[in-house]
């Protein structure tokens, strides 16, 4: 794992690098030590079980939580993310899980949902121009920019979602759990979009519990297990080996099922003539 991992790690400098982070609540460790790279045109995914610590690391990254320890440094500086609008002022932009839309309105406010009172304040057709641009950059389906959020489907609320994090130019996104509620042809569109996303040259930090997913569309897969790095690892690492490095032990209720199923497929080929 980690051999092969450093011959494959992406060269250069990252756009983001984690060292010992740790964040307690209380008496909780919820992440301990952790450290992470995330470069300029790569997807990372983070993966781990429930409670492995993910969305606090997220949060950290938001600036929504403070760390407890370590450093975070940021396009070759470090920095202190005090609160959300320091993380997104510097180029950190975050697509919650809960999406945070106004389903009453429509496509181009919620996209400057927070920003319309800029003192560079947009007027409305320069603001459709630019949510229009926004989606069409991101070769996104949605029927109009002028209707409100409850008539869309769920990828394309991410869509939007995706669409007004870029509005600032970040240089980094985060998205957590990004397709868990879409169905099949949705989850590739949304997939299509964080590929996209990378190809402007974006660093990704995507949270999924779908190992599908992240093998579609992960450069590197980082798996965090109990608030601590438990590994580094590529989309072809086998399944068993990365629900081992999720769950911790090599012999487990998910690669048991796996192997007898292996055993009653090799045994029904078997048995043809
Ligand atoms: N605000 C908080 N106060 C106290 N404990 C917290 C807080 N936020 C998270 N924790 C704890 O930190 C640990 C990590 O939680 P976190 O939400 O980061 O996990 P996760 O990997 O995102 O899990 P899931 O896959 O279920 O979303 C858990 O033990 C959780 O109870
Ligand atoms: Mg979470």
């Amino acid at each position: 794992m980690s051999d092969a991992s450093d011959q494959r790690a992406p060269s250069g400098e990252p756009v983001l690098s984690l060292k010992g982070i740790s964040k307690h609540f209380g008496a909780v460790s919820a992440l301990t030590d952790i450290n992470l790279d995330v470069h300029a045109g790569e997807v990372v995914a983070l993966v781990g079980d429930n409670g492995a610590g993910k969305s606090t690391l997220v949060k950290v990254l938001a600036g929504v939580h403070q760390p407890s320890s370590g450093t975070i440094t940021f396009r070759g500086k470090q920095v202190t993310l005090s609160d959300p609008s320091t993380a997104l002022d510097l180029g950190i932009a975050t697509v919650f899980q809960d999406l945070a839309l106004c389903e009453n309105l429509d496509v181009v406010a919620n996209i400057f949902l927070g920003r319309e009172m800029s003192p560079m304040k947009l007027d409305e057709t320069a603001m459709e121009v630019r949510a229009w641009t926004l989606l069409n950059e991101l070769a996104a389906r949605i029927p109009s920019v002028r209707i409100p959020i409850a008539s869309l489907s769920g990828g394309q609320r991410q869509t939007v979602a995706i669409a007004r994090s870029l509005l600032l130019e970040p240089k980094l996104i985060m998205l957590d759990e990004p397709t868990a509620a879409l169905g099949v042809a949705q989850t590739a569109e949304v997939l299509n979009l964080i590929e996209r996303v990378r190809d402007k040259g974006l660093g990704v930090i995507m949270i999924s519990h779908n190992m599908e997913d992240v093998r579609a569309v992960a450069d590197r897969i980082v798996v965090l297990r109990l608030g601590r790095n438990n590994g580094i690892f590529y989309p072809d690492t086998s399944n068993q080996e990365l629900v081992s490095a999720i769950t911790g032990a090599t012999e487990n209720a998910v690669s048991r099922r796996a192997g007898r199923r292996q055993a009653q497929q090799e045994q029904r080929e078997g048995g043809q003539p």
